[in-house]
């Protein structure tokens, strides 16, 4: 479902105040979101599932065992534009922030990416513990919206800060955590992902390892943060991407040439381009229509593939698009064996500078996949470099996480009235 749009899911654990999230839920549909509530089973304890149902007009699931064909919890996770959890207790906070899942609701939170606004509700004194305290900075530096609870009087005749907010608190934080997640509205991306393959034969080719899945992850975020994304697949697109990919336009090509072509066509309508695809540097220089004999197969002669990202750059010249930004990505080796133990960081900066100038792109990311790391993974660690002189070291991260972070690299440099 591209861009977000105004599916949610409203959590609910077992704080008495979950009668005002009766109260929320109305709001929230007044304001136009269609919401399905997943409450926490000690949490029916204070508002039962029938209360839910009737308000939702949906059905509502607290068990991760329940209906397990029709509502996984990734299924649920994936179409929804946030999450907000209200109230979150004190036990959810440190589930939360330990990555515990052990229901339906922590299932769906740990499987979903796009926002999450948790509205805390509690005594004083459960607020301002040490664990509660910690376990609150925990999820704010991971991207949980928290939000502070107002002071007054408790369910008893205690007076103090852990109260639940007013419904229009908290829908006019989401609002602006959602408008913030759509800031790519009305700009186009193109993202280029996978390994080029240039045929030796019928059956051979030359290819670059690449998994494709930093340029998937990319195409992903921007899509959800409201770009109109074409993807440029190298080889084949898995199932599970097809899936979560659905709705943006996705070019399949094979070679390096039909890369360069699409990418060419593609480029002068585009914002940003983010170039992550592993192209083969060279092709042999000529394919054979019929499988080379085994004994005939000493020499393959290679001609050099063009350089797509420097063509871009030219591109931009050539069209005064001075506003377009270029990503490029590198991948480098370090010779591990002679070098172990050391680290390769300073190498990972200079080798981006020098290809940051050499191909005249805006940002390079350089990772180093020396002894195979990073290919196939979902996690990634390297340098970003930007032409502004800018180093921004890259510490072990999902792809995910680093696509977030190039994409508000860029966006920052849009001018206001692209938007
Ligand atoms: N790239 C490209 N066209 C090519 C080769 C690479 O557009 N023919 C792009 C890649 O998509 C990547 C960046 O250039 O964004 C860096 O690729 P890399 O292979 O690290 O750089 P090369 O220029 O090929 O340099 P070398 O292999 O010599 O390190």
């Amino acid at each position: 479902m591209f861009p977000r749009g105004r599916e949610i899911i409203l959590g609910i654990s077992a704080s008495i105040s979950a009668y005002k999230s009766a109260d929320l839920l109305r709001r929230l549909q007044d304001e136009g979101f269609l919401v399905t509530v997943v409450p926490t089973k000690s949490s029916l304890n204070f508002v039962g599932a029938a209360t839910w149902e009737a308000l939702s007009k949906r059905k509502v699931r607290t068990d991760l065992w329940q209906d397990v064909s029709e509502a996984a919890h990734t299924d649920l996770a994936r179409d929804v534009a946030a999450i907000v959890i209200a109230p979150t207790t004190a036990d959810l906070l440190a589930k939360l922030a330990a990555g515990i899942c052990d229901d339906l609701l922590t299932n769906v939170i740990m499987a979903a990416d796009c926002p999450k606004v948790l509205v805390p509700s509690m005594h004083p004194q459960m607020w301002q513990n040490l664990a509660t305290v910690s376990n609150v900075k925990t999820l704010r530096e991971r991207g949980f919206i928290v939000i502070d609870p107002d002071y007054g009087r408790m369910t008893g005749a205690d007076i103090g800060i852990g109260r639940y907010p007013e419904s229009a608190k908290i829908i006019s934080t989401l609002n602006s955590t959602l408008e913030r997640s759509a800031d790519l509205i009305g700009k186009k991306i193109l993202v280029s992902a996978g390994g080029t393959i240039e045929p030796i034969d019928p059956v051979r080719f030359i290819g670059n390892r690449s998994s494709g899945k930093q340029g998937f992850a990319l195409a992903y975020a921007a899509a959800m943060r409201g770009a109109d994304v074409h993807l440029v697949v190298a080889g084949e697109l898995p199932d599970v991407e097809k899936k979560k990919l659905e709705g943006i336009t996705i070019s399949a090509i094979s070679t390096a040439a039909e890369m360069a072509a699409v990418m060419r066509a593609e480029a002068p309508f585009s914002d940003a381009i983010f170039m992550s695809a592993a192209v083969a540097d060279a092709k042999p220089a000529k394919s054979m229509g019929k499988k080379i004999k085994k004994d005939e197969l000493r020499n393959i002669e290679l001609n050099q593939n063009e350089d797509i990202l420097q063509t871009l750059n030219q591109l931009r010249r050539d069209n005064g698009n001075a506003g377009q930004q270029i990503v490029g990505f590198a991948a480098e080796t370090f010779d591990d064996e002679l070098d172990s133990g050391k680290s390769h960081q300073q190498d990972l900066i200079n080798a981006g500078r020098k290809k940051l100038n050499q191909k005249g792109v805006d940002f390079i990311y350089v990772n180093d996949v020396s002894g195979g790391k990073v290919f196939g993974s979902d996690m990634t660690a390297g340098v970003l470099v930007c032409n502004d002189g800018e180093i921004l070291e890259v510490s072990q991260t999902s792809k995910l996480h680093l696509s977030n972070l190039l994409l508000d690299k860029v966006s920052a440099r849009f001018q206001p009235n692209q938007a």
